[in-house]
């Protein structure tokens, strides 16, 4: 994936645009998300604790009065031509997105005409950072502006996750949906999962960089054991949940009746879901640990995250575990933990800033000796949530 400087990227794609369609455009940016804290808790009604960065998505759209969508990825160089009536699924992946953003909408009763659209973006694709959820926010911000769809940032969120469960086969949960259209700059969100309730935590210090760390094993959730740990957190509640009628998720068991009925649950699902209530403590933990400037503690909790992700959960690989463990040597560095889905994609590191430059050259030299692999690593910043940077159509179609 190339590089871009914001303006850049902004640039490519207006240029792009204009030269294939001729036509004003809204622009949109769309993040993608890092998560400080709770994995795997959200599509068990818990809490997470991420937040929108500086990596993202910039989108043109315009309608074009036809019935027709057509769509070009300037970093894949591909282009594809969807019926909005009825949009085909797609060799291409990237056109799937389109194809369930667009078939969701149609299905909750929103009317939609053709558009032609143009995007491109600076976030590693398979990484972890949620590029899939960045283009269906981006594709759906630019769709109610250019629409008029009367649509709220939350619903667009459910759109995107449905999006994913519907047309590109992975059983996600919500939060990097919710992340990426409802972030704002310098606060990590800690996010209900069941009630969509969320409250911003300030996160950002000028002594303190994230570091990610790219392991460059692509993961690709839909191929992956993540629906295969969903339906094990399921099969836990199924067993439960005849010990209580208020169990519907994993949020609504406690520890004890966990442990009171270990014997019922094999091995194996037992310590999925003691990994889920885990670390949703961890979630609440860490936000009280923020709110005290204890990020001694606060990277404790990542690291425990970490070892709960790849031992009890068994969604890392060995190349997060190294990741993780070379982290952990290093000075300065309050935490680290793998972060998303799993599986492959980054891990995401506290450090202090005085420390980052010698992290960085050791965790280079440490990853190649231990894997052989090349690693690119991105200080980011948390930014804000989707939203449209440009508008010179709206004024003309009112
Ligand atoms: C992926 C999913 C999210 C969440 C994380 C794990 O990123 O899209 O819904 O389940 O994995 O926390």
């Amino acid at each position: 994936m190339k590089e871009y400087t914001g303006a850049d990227l902004t640039q490519i794609v207006i240029d792009e645009f204009k030269s294939r369609f001729k036509k004003e455009l809204v622009l949109v940016a769309s993040p993608g998300r890092v998560n400080l804290m709770g994995d795997h808790t959200d599509y068990n009604d818990g809490f997470v604790l991420p937040a929108a960065i500086d990596k993202k998505i910039v989108l043109g759209i315009s309608p074009n009065g036809m019935d027709k969508v057509r769509a070009f990825s300037i970093d894949m160089n591909e282009s594809v031509q969807l019926q909005v009536a009825h949009p085909k699924q797609s060799k291409m992946q990237w056109a799937n997105y389109l194809k369930g953003v667009i078939c969701e909408l149609k299905e909750k009763g929103y009317s939609l005409g053709g558009f032609d659209v143009v995007f491109s973006g600076d976030i590693p694709i398979g990484a972890g950072l949620s590029s899939s959820a960045a283009l269906e926010g981006a594709l759906l911000i630019g769709l109610t502006q250019i629409f008029d769809l009367n649509l709220n940032r939350s619903e667009m969120a459910r759109i995107g996750q449905l999006t994913e469960h519907n047309h590109v086969g992975v059983q996600c949960g919500i939060m990097d949906q919710f992340v990426n259209l409802h972030g704002v700059e310098s606060s990590a969100l800690k996010l209900d999962c069941r009630s969509l309730e969320f409250e911003q935590v300030p996160f950002e210090r000028d002594d303190i960089k994230v570091v990610l760390c790219n392991s460059k094993v692509s993961h690709n959730l839909a191929d992956s054991e993540y629906n295969v740990r969903r339906a094990q957190c399921e099969q836990g509640v199924e067993v439960l949940k005849k010990y209580d009628a208020g169990i519907q998720n994993l949020r609504d068991v406690s520890r004890e009746l966990l442990e009171d009925h270990k014997s019922e649950l094999n091995e194996l699902i037992f310590r999925r879901c003691k990994f889920v209530l885990d670390e949703n403590e961890r979630v609440h933990a860490a936000c009280k640990y923020l709110a005290e400037d204890d990020l001694e503690a606060f990277g404790k909790c990542m690291f425990d995250s970490h070892e709960g992700l790849s031992k009890e959960y068994e969604v890392s690989c060995r190349e997060l575990d190294v990741l993780v463990e070379i982290a952990k040597e290093q000075s300065g560095v309050y935490g680290a933990r793998m972060m998303g889905g799993g599986f492959g994609g980054c891990t995401i590191s506290l450090v202090q800033e005085e420390h980052v430059e010698a992290f960085q050259k050791e965790i280079a030299k440490e990853y190649r000796n231990s894997t052989g692999i090349e690693i690119e690593m991105y200080i980011t910043q948390i930014a804000s949530g989707a939203k449209i940077i440009q508008d010179s159509l709206t004024p003309k179609l009112k």
